[in-house]
């Protein structure tokens, strides 16, 4: 029988630690469901500061993240320079094509040299699973996969997770559908571990070579199934995920052509009839607008694919601030009673003002 998600587990306890137990964040795989909501809880303060006229805060002063892209990114590298630079942090972009990656270094060169330059965070997308592992095995700075091949996309999870909890209010007995090229899909991968362990159900169809039934076997508990139709999978669903189709990482023609594919697993609005009244429609991007989804679905008062761009960037901002752990709340926290605020000592509530100084603007000046 699946684990029932204990609900204190989907609480942030005020005993948890203020960072995350951990250097890297690489999978969701590995993270509790504690750790999960944790990040959600963090992403929420943050996306407030996304609201104000002054979009920037200290709290990462000092630090730098570098940007390491070996593949193509609008969203992902985008809302980690923000995130970065909104949190007071200088931020580095490097890609592959503009990187000696191009005369013939090796990635984990690449990553021994930028390592030598003392950067805090490195963020890592590239096309090869396993990639951020390495990078992290040698690296002091923490590791953060933006995207490691087929493997896992663990931000894009939460993000995703953020934006079904704002609008669903939880995640725990809810029934997902995720629809499409599974098969070469990180971010399903990552979203399969991440529902299921706070408790969702996912129902995963396609076409069948893109949804082999072993998918289902990826997470233990009987929580996944895979279905042969479309309609199957949707049917009564409380969140339609739509997976874009990778043919850049496709070998082998996996259906006939892209014109039957949108006829036969195209999210259309007919085939979203049969979701729940109040079901809500997702899409990671890029989008192949008309093939795996239709354009009035995409652009739809369901989609919340804007969203979840949105909450991208509230997503990356808690978790470089968490992977920065107890040591930037503890240097504002020396901070605060360096400047003789005793009452800060005594009071509990006080002691978070420590914590809440870091989220405030930026003085001018
Ligand atoms: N969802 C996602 O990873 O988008 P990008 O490839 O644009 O980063």
């Amino acid at each position: 029988m699946r684990k029932k998600i204990d609900k204190e587990e989907q609480r942030t306890d005020e005993r948890a630690p203020t960072g995350l137990a951990r250097k890297d964040l690489l999978g969701i795989r590995e993270l509790t469901s504690a750790e999960i909501v944790h990040v959600l809880d963090t992403a929420e303060t943050f996306r407030d500061i996304s609201q104000r006229e002054i979009k920037k805060v200290p709290t990462l002063r000092g630090r730098t993240v570098i940007n390491l892209f070996f593949e193509p990114s609008t969203r992902t590298r985008t809302s980690f320079e923000l995130a970065g630079k909104r949190l007071s942090a200088d931020t580095i972009n490097i890609s592959a094509s503009t990187s000696s990656v191009t005369k013939g270094e090796t990635l984990l060169d690449t990553a021994r040299n930028l390592e030598a330059m003392s950067p805090d965070f490195i963020v890592l997308r590239h096309p090869s699973a396993g990639a951020a592992h390495a990078l992290a095995r040698i690296c002091r700075a923490a590791g953060i996969n933006a995207g490691d091949g087929a493997h896992e996309h663990p931000t894009q999870a939460l993000l995703d997770a953020l934006t079904i909890r704002q609008h669903k209010e939880r995640i725990e007995g809810l029934e997902v559908a995720i629809l499409g090229d599974v098969l070469h899909s990180r971010v399903a991968r990552s979203n399969l571990h991440l529902l299921t362990k706070l408790g969702a159900r996912v129902r995963l169809a396609g076409p069948g070579p893109l949804v082999p039934p072993e998918l289902a076997t990826l997470v233990a508990g009987g929580a996944v199934r895979t279905a042969h139709r479309i309609e199957e999978a949707v049917e009564d669903a409380d969140v339609v995920m739509v997976l874009r189709i990778q043919r850049e990482r496709q070998t082998s023609a996996f259906f006939p052509s892209l014109r039957e594919y949108a006829v036969h697993y195209g999210l259309t609005r007919k085939r979203l009839s049969a979701a729940r009244p109040d079901a809500i429609v997702m899409h990671p991007g890029p989008m192949n607008r008309g093939i795996e989804i239709a354009s009035d679905v995409a652009d739809g008062t369901r989609s919340l694919i804007l969203d979840q761009v949105a909450n991208g960037l509230a997503v990356r901002m808690a978790v470089l601030y968490l992977l920065a752990g107890g040591s930037a709340l503890a240097q504002a926290q020396t901070r605060a009673e360096a400047s003789g605020a005793a009452e800060q000592r005594r009071d509990k509530a006080n002691k978070n003002a420590a914590q809440l100084a870091l989220l405030e603007p930026v003085p001018a000046g």
